[in-house]
């Protein structure tokens, strides 16, 4: 059994967060993955209402009586700065003490809140000097991704190997690490880098449980590692994504240096929307990391757990008898 600070403080089996997921992370999946024993991250941009957000809440709490953490996504495109309050409000009064902040710089005007609130505050970043920042605000936990991340990238594009001890050896508080994790061989590599925890996103979309189209599903395991792509980096909101149509068409519009509306309105989340629920893998861009290429199954999220964990310890163990 492998135990981390990650494991002691958020009080998970595994040292494995469950990424966060716009229009994924729900409370069934989330509830799935927490009951497989990992930390999964309900994703609060998915609701429209503080209100919304506590009736999700509360529906994962009676799926689970495992930890789970709720998303503030900060890009402001997203939410409008002053929302942000009330959604943390929401997230602490229905009883949830993990909150993770992703998308935009680390939120200083929040800080106060989760303190006053207990709540253990993870800030997502993509480069060291932004988990600097995260941690000088009080962070209690800073999760870093590296380059072969499905989702937001940033601009720095510096890969997981290199990203991960870097802002391990610039913290004094646990990092959790990811992007391109999809084995237990990966999550082994994370933790010997120094991470306390691993993310992942990706891999997770390729479960029984995960509420997509089983066509999209398919086509994960399908793809290889080279069929994702950076795109938006024109407008300055840099994804990884599932090269598809949608995202060829994106890449083409940025390549042609089309207006920044034309760009927005054909990377709208509503087809992402339809894609996942009648399975067009077309319709729509969805974001997607280079561990796509790793998928070789669709098992249920604790079969697949299960089995990252064991050939983690696995990994170990023969990391361990290889030294004299
Ligand atoms: C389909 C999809 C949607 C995502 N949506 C979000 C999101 O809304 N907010 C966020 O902070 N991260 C989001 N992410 C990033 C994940 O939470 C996680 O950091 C990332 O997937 C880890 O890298 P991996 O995909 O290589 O495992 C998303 C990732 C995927 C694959």
């Amino acid at each position: 059994m492998i135990k981390t600070k990650v494991t002691e403080i958020l009080g998970c089996k595994y040292p494995i967060i469950g990424g966060t997921m716009a229009r994924i992370s729900n409370p069934e999946f989330v509830a799935a993955a927490s009951n497989a024993g990992a930390c999964a991250v309900l994703a609060s941009a998915n609701y429209e209402s503080p209100d919304e957000l506590r009736e999700a809440i509360k529906k994962t709490q009676s799926l689970t009586n495992q930890p789970f953490a709720v998303n503030i996504n900060l890009f402001p495109a997203l939410m409008p700065q002053e929302k942000l309050v009330e959604y943390v409000d929401a997230t602490l009064d229905e009883g949830v003490k993990i909150i993770e902040t992703s998308g935009h710089k680390a939120p200083e005007q929040l800080v106060p809140k989760f303190k006053e609130g207990g709540a253990i505050w993870i800030h997502k970043c993509a480069g060291v000097r932004y988990a600097i920042k995260g941690a000088s605000l009080g962070a209690d936990m800073i999760t870093v991704v590296g380059y072969e991340n499905g989702g937001a990238t940033g601009t720095l594009d510096i890969g997981t190997l290199v990203m991960t001890p870097s802002v391990v050896d610039s913290l004094d508080v646990p990092v959790i690490a990811g992007g391109g994790i999809s084995d237990g061989r990966g999550i082994a590599a994370v933790l010997a880098l120094g991470a306390e925890g691993v993310i992942i996103g990706t891999r997770m979309m390729a479960t029984k449980e995960c509420p997509i189209h089983d066509n999209l599903k398919q086509a994960f395991v399908q793809a290889a590692e080279t069929d994702t792509s950076l795109v938006m980096r024109s407008i300055h909101n840099t994804h990884r994504m599932w090269r598809n149509k949608a995202a060829q068409q994106i890449i083409d519009l940025e390549a042609q240096k089309a207006p920044l509306e034309t760009i927005i309105q054909a990377a709208s989340g509503q087809k992402a929307e339809k894609m996942y629920k009648e399975g067009d893998i077309d319709a729509g861009m969805v974001s997607c990391g280079q561990g796509v290429g790793l998928i070789k199954d669709v098992p249920t999220v604790k079969e697949l757990l299960d089995r990252m964990m064991k050939e983690a310890e696995e990994v170990i163990s023969r990391l361990q008898n290889i030294t004299t």
